[in-house]
């Protein structure tokens, strides 16, 4: 069973801490960085906190947005997801993880190593995971090298002392950097580079607009030299829209990099399209990129006719099919 894609999140001061010194909980981030990671939450199949969080801060560890919600259960999903602590002992039975939102959320108490705690959840369905700490798990996590994702919303705040954000994963790749009001939101990747453009991806395939009847697919464009040329995902500025035909609205024809330059997609990109004239297999072929990596092979519609890595075969186009990233394509695709 493939172990669980892993987004750490947290929330630091500009020196690095996750909190001060001080009993009270110390909320960093400003509304629209808690938003965001609202949002984040709803993404995911479960949340992850360690022990020390739940008695230092006694977080629910819900998905707030009631249209977040609604979204997820219209994707098949329970309304918040799964809520996972970390501990070797029992979780004092009036923690409000225990306690509330029992409607929308079950709770489970785990412990075991990184890797352990993984496979359980993967055997429990879990393909998306959301870490959010504190300090010793992140720690844990990063050092045991098992995270793909990596969210850190810096604060405008110097907090002096507390527990500091630390870990010793492997070389992290930025690959986002925008304020989110006061905040200023850093997402890095870890892993190899194709592993992590299509982790990447499947990220932006969680951006589609929800479609009772459409794929939900992200994809990023990536010069040879690592450098993001532009990004998709399904119905992203219209309701027709393909990730790959969106993504490379955005970049110019002429670009001298796009020969060289991979695209990375969580779907294998149409051959046969009914809703307009253009397949994404040929967008690809008329922006002259050399390489294709995808994640999940599109179930075929049109039986006898080629799919669209058959005619970017055909075309001299590298095609790799990425093992190991099927469920995390499919995530979104839950409902179809
Ligand atoms: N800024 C942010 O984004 C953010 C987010 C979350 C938390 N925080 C802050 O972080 C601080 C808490 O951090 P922390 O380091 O004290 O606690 P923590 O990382 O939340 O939890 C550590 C505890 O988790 C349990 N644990 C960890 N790994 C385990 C494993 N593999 N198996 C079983 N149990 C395991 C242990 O609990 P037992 O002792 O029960 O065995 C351990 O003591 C608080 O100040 C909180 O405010 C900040
Ligand atoms: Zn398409």
């Amino acid at each position: 069973m493939k172990r669980p894609h892993v987004l750490a999140s947290a929330a630091v001061s500009i020196d690095g801490f996750l909190d001060d010194a001080s009993p009270q909980r110390l909320v960093l981030s400003g509304p629209a960085d808690l938003d965001r990671v609202d949002a984040e939450r709803a993404s995911v199949d479960a949340i992850l906190v360690g022990a020390g969080t739940v008695r230092a801060d006694d977080p629910r560890l819900l998905v707030r947005s009631p249209d977040r919600r609604a979204d997820r259960v219209e994707r098949g999903l329970g309304p918040s997801p799964l809520r996972v602590v970390l501990s070797s002992q029992a979780v004092d039975p009036g923690a409000r993880v225990l306690t509330e939102g029992r409607d929308v959320a079950d709770t489970v108490v785990l412990a075991g190593t990184p890797h352990e705690v993984l496979d359980h959840l993967a055997g429990h369905g879990v393909v998306r995971l959301m870490v959010e700490g504190g300090a010793g798990v992140h720690r844990e996590f990063l050092g045991a090298g098992v995270v793909d994702e990596l969210q850190l919303a810096v604060a405008p705040r110097l907090v002096g002392d507390g527990p500091r954000f630390t870990g010793a994963p492997d070389e992290a790749h930025l690959v986002e950097a925008r304020t989110v009001g006061p905040d200023v939101l850093l997402r890095y990747r870890f892993g190899d580079a194709d592993a992590r453009w299509l982790g990447e991806a499947c990220s932006l395939a969680e951006r589609c607009p929800p479609s009772p009847s459409a794929f939900s697919v992200g994809c990023v464009v990536v010069a040879a030299d690592g450098t993001v040329l532009a990004t998709g995902h399904s119905r992203r500025d219209d309701v027709l829209d393909h990730a790959e035909e969106v993504a490379l609205r955005d970049v110019d024809r002429a670009d001298p990099r796009l020969p060289g330059a991979t695209i990375y997609t969580s779907l294998e990109p149409c051959g046969q399209r009914a809703s307009r004239p253009v397949t994404c297999a040929q967008h690809i072929l008329d922006a002259g990129i050399g390489r294709v990596v995808m994640a999940w092979r599109e179930p075929p519609l049109f039986v006898g006719t080629p799919s669209g890595a058959a005619r970017l075969e055909a075309a001299g186009v590298e095609v790799v099919e990425c093992p190991g990233f099927e469920d995390l394509a499919r995530r979104p695709n839950r409902h179809r």
